[in-house]
């Protein structure tokens, strides 16, 4: 074998036996660099004789050009090595199954006043609502509390700062009073004016704190006026609505006289569950009665002509009998891990 041949294999021998593209590099210096064994060769073409010379050179580039072509293919398989290398270490399990996310709920409030709603769209009843800031006049006088009547101590109140007849609502029942003079002045022409039913959902306000009074509490109002409602209507409605929220027929409902300034007469309504735990207590879920003519002529209404009931149920109180929770405050603290049990 002449000795170019042998500079080619052993090119090629070192060329394989290096572990990185640095080293090829270091390896490549030692054929092909500046002092390297290839370009002596070059260098020592000068002592020779023209004819020799020509000879010699074509074979000396032949050999540089194959040292060349096997460093390339050296390189290129380095590249691949490490290519494959990054492609394990990086890796993706698609296989492996998915975190989640966590899957949100309604409130268990929320959806009580959910079914709420839906059982009285189904009996004709519309949902209205009112601010949750009132005006003192729409949350007391006009519902027949005037300014220094006691039954105003029964409503422990959170007034505005500087603001005398603005005050965070205490019961859903100013909503009677808009959506009564709303009601008249959309059906001013007519005679007689149409029935106004509604439910007005919502949050209400008191100074009040402990295992079964939050400050910030739900209630849902109810209203029907028009020309001869009375209070076996009230009763009706009342009775099938609590029974098919409760979705039993074991279900005792009692109406137990009471005061409240804007109805006349007034009542309490209580239920009892026939069987489970709370078999045979009676519990309070509503206040209720026929609106008082003061109201009906504050809403714009002729009390002569018209009559109406009206009740305010405590969906919180429903909610915590539905489901059998015994601390009003649970609802209202925003954690998950009794939030969750209701989803
Ligand atoms: N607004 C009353 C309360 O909050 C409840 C009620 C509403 C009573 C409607 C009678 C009629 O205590």
């Amino acid at each position: 074998m002449d000795n170019l041949d042998q500079l080619i294999n052993e090119a090629r021998t070192a060329f394989d036996a290096v572990a990185d593209a640095a080293a090829l590099e270091q390896a490549k210096a030692r054929f092909l660099g500046k002092n390297g064994l290839i370009t002596e060769q070059l260098k020592a073409l000068g002592k020779l004789a023209p004819e020799e010379k020509r000879e010699r050179g074509a074979a000396v580039n032949r050999a540089k050009t194959a040292i060349e072509q096997a460093l390339e293919a050296r390189r290129e398989g380095l590249r691949q090595v490490a290519l494959a290398a990054q492609l394990a270490a990086e890796r993706l399990d698609v296989t492996l199954p998915g975190r989640g996310s966590a899957l949100g709920g309604l409130h268990p409030v929320s959806r009580t006043l959910e079914r709420i709603e839906q059982l009285f769209h189904s009996i004709g009843f519309v949902v209205a609502d009112g601010p949750e800031i009132e005006t003192d006049w729409h949350n007391f006088t006009a519902l027949n509390v005037p300014p220094n009547h006691p039954a105003r101590s029964m409503q422990d109140t959170f007034f505005l700062e500087g603001e005398k007849d603005v005050l965070l609502r205490t019961h859903t029942s100013p909503v009677q009073i808009r959506s009564l003079l709303a009601h008249v002045a959309r059906y001013r022409d007519a005679d007689p004016m149409p029935d106004l039913r509604l439910i007005a959902p919502g949050r209400v306000y008191r100074v009040d704190s402990d295992a079964t009074h939050s400050p910030m509490f739900h209630q849902v109002e109810g209203l029907w006026v028009g020309e001869d409602v009375s209070f076996a209507d009230l009763k009706g409605v009342v009775a099938d609505f609590l029974r098919k929220f409760f979705e039993t027929e074991q279900l005792q409902v009692r109406f137990r006289p009471s005061f409240f300034p804007f109805t006349e007469p007034s009542a309490e309504i209580d239920v009892a569950f026939m069987g489970g735990a709370l078999e045979g207590r009676w519990l309070e879920v509503a206040g209720c009665g026929m609106v008082h003519p003061n109201v009906l002529r504050s809403g714009g209404i002729d009390p002569e002509r018209y009559t109406g009931f009206a009740f305010g149920f405590g969906p919180d109180r429903l909610t915590m009998l539905r489901y059998g929770v015994d601390d009003l405050r649970l609802f209202f603290e925003g954690d998950l891990r009794f939030l969750a049990q209701f989803r």
